[in-house]
């Protein structure tokens, strides 16, 4: 989760890795630092506790034009946050930024005892460091120490290494943290994530696990870690300087919450045909008759994602009844013993591709035989390239680490996957055309939401800005969209809140409530309304603070009642989500909290 970024050129490197970071400040934030190089091999290193700003602060003191660094923005596995355990870190002439967790570090500290190695810090890191510097003396190149090191590592690492004495070259290498290279003229731009690299150039290299990467001025030389060279792909990326702003917005919540039209839109983009009600992934390298012979379909993510997976479960199971749809959360399933069913295909959800749990599961899905499918965002990411096939989302950069306009085109893909699995299987083409027409209108309905109700929606929800407690309650396919509206409420505003569903009230949570408590009751004009009426009239007879958020024109008996007006029908529940995305979202403004990167959050969880 931590950010790393690297320069090696002609330009000054403190403002390239400082911007660098700035922009990678969301992946992992609760320490900073940079190390730069002169050409007479001059190290000046610098770090900060806290956010990049801090660091900034402190370079000012002592600016350089040294063309060669490295920096890193941190978010804790091992030791506290702290400059002491601040990347980079340094033993002898050896500079060193990790992402990942080095699982043998004990062991390998313990060795380097014996040769009088003391660590300065808590961290698996300065381990790795103090091994490259020992190996550095035995071995002529730092590409040999550094290859050398990794042979006897146990973990997950993408780090970047520099040797004092050699202010000309940048050793990177990856094994289960993403790493990017960015190729300049005479100059190498390295980055954890591509939004470092974007506007300085579009030529890049997705290092792959495994690989070592010994990065010069005039170029890239890919190496596997006996050091024999491999083969490199340059790639055109495609995410644009502009897409990574906020475009006017307060916060880059804002901004995906309001770009959801427009980014169903691009999910969409070619893949359902209203004429014929049929619908096309190309990517889903899938026949017919493999989509017709599937039965079981695992779906495999975390948080957010494992929402997005059990709404589209629910949508699923109604488009191709015989087919069974398990939502697994990543973290239990890669260690529980299970069976996988004959004719099984396995979904693995994530914006970032790069979720260490989710990661872990496809590599045993893959061990196991089974077709592991993708529903991604991050192109080019790790799990983007290890299955079978699958399908991009699409909606550019997701920046915030609160996941909104990723879930709802996460929701899409899997229901446009949906449908072509009931169309192989011959299966109620009444039905498959309403989720086709429902499709075709929603970003329309998602862009008159935002128009003509953001507004009422913000001044509900600062009137519950001040309680400490949420309950959030839904049926049927309400029920995941109650676990995704108290997740946005407890990441982005600290409210400790709880989404269960409607009929669980009586089976323990109706104890809860209290003044200290608000609710927020999902009811939907459908076959079960009445059954989600009563469970909000049980609420009100304890003295609930609850919020109705319906698409009837009937009464309905809250503190407080947002009216959807729609046309949809099984999409009814995606429009619901934005609602309490917004909610939460000005709950969150209410109370002050940092929004765009909540306290101990990152955008992407590569460790466990
Ligand atoms: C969602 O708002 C959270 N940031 C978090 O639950 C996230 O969905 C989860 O970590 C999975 O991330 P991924 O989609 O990148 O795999």
């Amino acid at each position: 989760m931590c950010g790393i970024v690297g320069y090696l050129g002609e330009k000054p490197a403190q403002p390239i890795l400082i911007a660098g970071l700035k922009r990678l400040e969301y992946r992992g934030y609760d320490s900073a630092g940079i190390v730069s190089l002169s050409p007479r091999s001059k190290a000046t290193l610098v770090r900060a506790k806290g956010k990049v700003s801090e660091l900034v602060a402190k370079v000012s003191e002592a600016p350089k034009t040294d063309v060669i660094g490295i920096g890193h923005t941190r978010w804790a596995t091992h030791g506290e946050p702290s400059k002491r355990n601040a990347h980079p870190h340094n033993v002898g002439d050896i500079y060193l930024v990790h992402n990942g967790i080095i699982e043998n570090y004990q062991d390998l500290k313990a060795m380097l005892s014996r040769y009088d190695y003391e660590m300065k810090s808590d961290t698996d890191t300065e381990v790795l460091t103090a091994l490259i510097d020992y190996l550095s003396h035995k071995h002529e190149t730092l590409l040999e120490a550094v290859s050398g090191a990794l042979n006897m590592v146990v973990g997950a690492y993408g780090i970047a290494v520099i040797d004092r004495k050699n202010p000309d070259e940048i050793i990177v290498a990856r094994k289960g943290s993403p790493l990017i290279l960015g190729l300049g003229k005479g100059e190498v731009f390295i980055a954890s994530d591509a939004s470092a690299i974007v506007g300085y150039t579009d030529q890049v290299i997705y290092l792959r696990d495994g690989e070592v990467a010994q990065c010069m001025r005039d170029g890239v030389e890919l190496y596997d870690l006996e050091q024999n060279v491999v083969s490199q792909t340059v790639e055109t990326l495609e995410i644009d300087l502009q897409a990574i702003q906020k475009q006017g917005h307060k916060h880059f919540l804002e901004k995906e919450i309001y770009e959801q039209p427009e980014t169903v839109r691009a999910t969409l983009g070619g893949r359902i045909d209203t004429e014929k009600h049929t619908a096309k992934l190309g990517g889903l390298n899938m026949t017919d008759a493999e989509l017709r012979a599937v039965k079981h379909i695992f779906v495999v993510g975390c948080g957010t994602a494992s929402y997005a997976g059990l709404l589209a479960k629910y949508y699923i199971e109604q488009l191709a009844p015989d087919v069974m749809v398990s939502v697994e959360v990543a973290s239990e399933l890669r260690y529980r013993s299970f069976t996988v069913p004959e004719n099984s295909v396995a979904l693995f959800v994530s914006q970032s591709g790069e979720t260490a749990d989710t990661l872990a599961c496809l590599t045993e899905m893959k061990r196991r035989g089974v077709r592991c499918l993708g529903v991604v965002n991050a192109v080019g990411s790790t799990i983007a390239r290890e299955v079978d096939g699958g399908v991009y989302l699409h909606v550019g950069a997701e920046i915030s680490v609160a996941s909104t306009k990723a879930f709802t085109s996460q929701v899409v893909a899997m229901v446009i996957f949906g449908i072509m699995l009931a169309d192989s299987k011959g299966a109620d083409k009444r039905v498959i055309s309403e989720f086709v027409d429902e499709l075709d209108s929603l970003p329309s309905q998602i862009e008159a939401l935002l128009a003509e109700q953001a507004g009422e929606i913000a001044g509900i929800a600062k009137k519950y800005a001040k309680y400490e407690h949420a309950l959030y309650i839904g049926r049927d396919a309400l029920f995941p969209v109650a676990l995704e509206g108290a997740l946005k409420m407890k990441e982005i505003s600290y409210i400790h809140a709880e989404g269960y569903p409607s009929g669980e009230l009586k089976h323990g949570p109706i104890a809860l409530i209290d003044d200290r408590f608000f609710e927020v009751c999902y009811i939907q004009d459908n076959w079960l309304y009445e059954k989600s009426q009563s469970n909000l009239i049980e609420m009100n007879a304890r003295g609930a603070h609850a919020i109705a958020i319906t698409d009837t024109t009937k009464k309905v008996p809250a503190e407080n009642v947002i009216r959807v007006k729609t046309k949809l029908s099984y999409l009814t529940p995606l429009l619901f989500n934005i609602v309490t995305q917004l909610l939460a979202y000005n709950i969150a403004i209410a109370r002050k909290t940092d929004v765009d990167q909540p306290r101990n959050l990152a955008k992407s969880v590569t460790v466990e």
